[in-house]
């Protein structure tokens, strides 16, 4: 058995407890039926995006069930809705072979090319059927999920392997199982609805799947993708930790199923979406059209947009309408996919070396222009950070007109090789910030703003207020430092009243530009002495906006700790951070007066956010504004969390290979859980952790009766402290 088997043995693997604290049969049955609810609410909310109950009933049903499981572990099973979450995997991903290849597909770029293909497909069909099952063609990555089939008749999700070289590809599962739209486990009931019930799996007659007799595991195909909104939630979330941003949506969920922590992976939200059924390597006899309502019947997510076409131009019909509710559609297409509908006619058709002959990918023209690049502008942002912007000759891209566009740094204008005057590939992605992806040569004919002769560079002067630029060793960007700049303080009150942050609505640039123009706003502070009457004499502010603001920015004040932090703009403080150090300190005071070594006892605060922290509190002008802030009534605490004691009391003996945790890591966790972790087996040792190839301390737990339970126990037992992502 290898180490992942371990963890995600279909079986449960749940080393036999020999105390007498067996689970009685109610709280199994109490247990299995949260568990029943729990699958059903989450299929409601992330496969049919149609949920039933409010977020904080499903919190507190998944409570009780961590609090129950975390009683008995020895109940915990690895398809358990806690059980999403897993270790981070130290060793990296191991390689599988696909059990058929996860070929490419040919592209068609126009309805000509599609009438092409269309031709060939009938003449070598012959006398067998042809039509045709248009489907959006989702721009992520492929995944194959292998389910087996148990005894008790449920399949239960036992890999997820990405497409690699299409032979073989990296088994990723532990992030796979953190997809909320992937099903851990399918019930008996579900799998007979999509045709792959007994009648289609172990009867000597095939089922309406005609699978092969016997067969006791089925695999589904389909597309990750990372939704628009999480893509542009996670951008932000870079930005203002002072990281590159992802460059599109598929590269961003590429990045991240290859992330070693799955509890990064889980707050991404990605998303799954299938679109094929294979049985012992074999796609489903059912047909194209039968298999997405088979899949759909198992509690997959599918895709809505797709048609079954009779004729090529029934398909083209269906992609105009796709093309044109593209840029409302929460995930990235970038074309539709058309797929032979009968197994039978598939067989026939065959494939190229590379692809099957039926099957093509009709790709939407990209989303791009080609303009010529006016000027390059530096802006300057809340850190300082000078960033170049190319000025362009407005052009028309998807419907909107696009005259700027982001360069992020100099590395990036020198890459690109952009002068004034060059003209350029623009494109606008899954990003609103639309951005120049090559230079190319001057369309004869044109004329325009000549090209430069000189390459681009950074000022060494500050755009706005002219002090000397910083630019640090080993970093690409440059940086004003004066902390009065306009454009600095701009840039920070913007994102201050930003409405992850602060949450003022109303503070926009226009007002913002106004209030730092005439002297009203010097600092973040003066916002909270901001009175009606200078505020009427801006001009366009009536009394009724000023007002509405006055209150927006009294509320602020109750907004807490982890807000303000977040607010202060401390590099490399974003959300998340924020509220760890809020929950750790509980107070500004103790986030400003603590030292590197105790920021860094907060869980992922690591040395470069710490030095950031000290630097921070360490200048002078930050302390005297929050000294001044706290003055102005705004709060400055936050409930601190208490340190676990989940664990406390209890004694650990670990042995083994655990499947995803390293033995310090598992260590520390149980450490910081409040329970002691010691060498060897006693009377008084609580648990035995066993893994893999686990030897003679599991011998002498079972003679002691000390309980023993596997790594989904440990993980059970800790994740019922509610601290993680589910
Ligand atoms: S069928 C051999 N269907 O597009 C069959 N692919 O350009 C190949 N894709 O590698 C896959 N949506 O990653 C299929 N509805 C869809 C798809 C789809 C997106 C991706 C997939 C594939 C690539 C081929």
């Amino acid at each position: 058995m290898s180490a992942d088997d371990l963890l995600f043995d279909p079986r449960g693997y749940n080393p036999a407890m020999s105390r007498g604290e067996m689970g009685s049969p109610e709280i199994e049955a109490r247990i299995e039926a949260l568990r029943a609810e729990l699958r059903h609410h989450e299929h409601c909310y992330y496969v049919l995006d149609a949920p039933e109950v409010s977020d904080a009933e499903y919190d507190l049903k998944m409570r009780a069930l961590r609090a129950l499981e975390a009683a008995h572990p020895e109940l915990v099973t690895a398809d358990s809705p806690t059980q999403r979450v897993g270790g981070r995997s130290a060793e990296g991903f191991r390689k599988v072979a696909h059990s058929r290849p996860m070929l490419s597909l040919d592209n068609a770029y126009s309805a000509e090319e599609l009438a092409d293909w269309d031709r060939r497909v009938r003449e070598l069909a012959g006398e067998l059927p042809v039509s045709y099952v248009a489907e959006m063609k989702l721009d992520g990555l492929s995944l194959a999920l292998r389910y087996e089939v148990q005894p008790t008749g449920e399949a239960r999700l036992v890999s997820g392997v990405t497409r690699g070289d299409g032979q073989v590809g990296e088994d990723v599962t532990g992030n796979v199982r953190t997809i909320r739209s992937v099903p851990l486990k399918i019930d008996a009931e579900k799998l007979s609805a999509a045709g792959l019930g007994p009648a289609g799996l172990s009867s000597p007659e095939p089922g309406l799947a005609g699978l092969p007799v016997g067969a006791s595991e089925f695999e589904v195909r389909g597309e990750v993708v990372m939704p628009i909104a999480a893509f542009e939630r996670m951008n932000e979330e870079r930005e203002r930790a002072g990281l590159a941003r992802a460059a599109n949506p598929r590269n961003a969920a590429a990045g991240t199923l290859r992330t070693l922590e799955p509890n990064v992976v889980a707050q991404r939200r990605l998303d799954f979406y299938a679109y094929f059924l294979l049985v012992a390597g074999e796609y489903a006899a059912m047909g194209q059209a039968a298999t997405l309502r088979a899949l759909e019947a198992l509690g997959m997510r599918v895709s809505r947009q797709w048609a079954v076409c009779a004729t090529i131009s029934e398909v083209v019909e269906f992609l105009e309408r796709v093309e044109a509710m593209r840029a409302g559609l929460p995930m990235e297409i970038d074309g539709v996919v058309v797929k032979v509908d009968a197994q039978a006619t598939r067989a026939r058709l065959g494939y190229t070396g590379r692809a099957p002959r039926w099957a093509i990918a009709y790709k939407f023209a990209a989303r791009a222009g080609v303009t010529q690049v006016r000027a390059i502008e530096v802006t300057v942002g809340r850190t300082g950070k000078l960033s170049p912007v190319a000025v362009l000759r407005p052009v028309g891209i998807g419907g909107t007109t696009v005259e700027r566009a982001s360069l992020f740094n100099a590395d990036e204008v020198a890459r690109l090789g952009v002068r004034v005057g060059s003209w350029v590939v623009v494109e606008r992605g899954g990003d609103v910030i639309p951005k120049i992806t090559t230079v190319v040569p001057t369309p004869e004919g044109e004329t325009g703003v000549a090209e430069s002769a000189e390459p681009f560079r950074m000022p060494v002067e500050c755009p706005v207020c002219g002090t000397a630029v910083r630019q640090s060793e080993g970093e690409v960007d440059s940086y004003c430092v004066n902390t009065d700049c306009a454009a600095r303080l701009q840039q920070s009150l913007l994102y201050f009243a930003h409405r992850g942050v602060m949450n003022i609505d109303g503070l926009g640039e226009a007002l913002v530009e106004q209030l730092t123009a005439s002297g009203l706003v010097r600092s973040i502070a003066d916002l909270y002495t901001l009175t009606l009457e200078p505020l009427v004499r801006l001009e366009r502010v009536g009394e009724k906006s000023a007002l509405a603001l006055l209150r927006e920015i009294e509320q602020s004040k109750q907004a807490g700790l982890a807000r303000l932090l977040m607010g202060l703009g401390v590099r490399f403080v974003g959300e998340r951070t924020a509220e760890l150090l809020a929950g750790a300190f509980g107070s500004m005071e103790a986030v400003a007066t603590a030292s590197e070594d105790e920021l860094m006892a907060v869980d992922e605060v690591g040395p470069k956010v710490a030095a950031s922290i000290r630097e921070f509190f360490g200048n002078e002008r930050n302390r005297a504004l929050v000294e001044r802030l706290g003055a102005l009534g705004l709060k400055m605490t936050a409930e601190k969390k208490q340190r676990s004691t989940e664990l406390a009391g209890l004694t650990f003996v670990l042995t083994g290979t655990l499947p995803t945790l390293g033995r310090d890591e598992a260590k520390a966790r149980i450490e910081a859980a409040g329970g002691k972790v010691v060498g060897s087996v006693s009377k008084k040792t609580s648990y035995v952790v066993a893994g893999e190839d686990a030897g003679g301390k599991l011998d002498k737990a079972r003679e002691l009766g000390v309980v023993v339970i596997d790594e989904a126990g440990l993980m059970g037992m800790l994740t019922a402290r509610g601290g993680d992502v589910q």
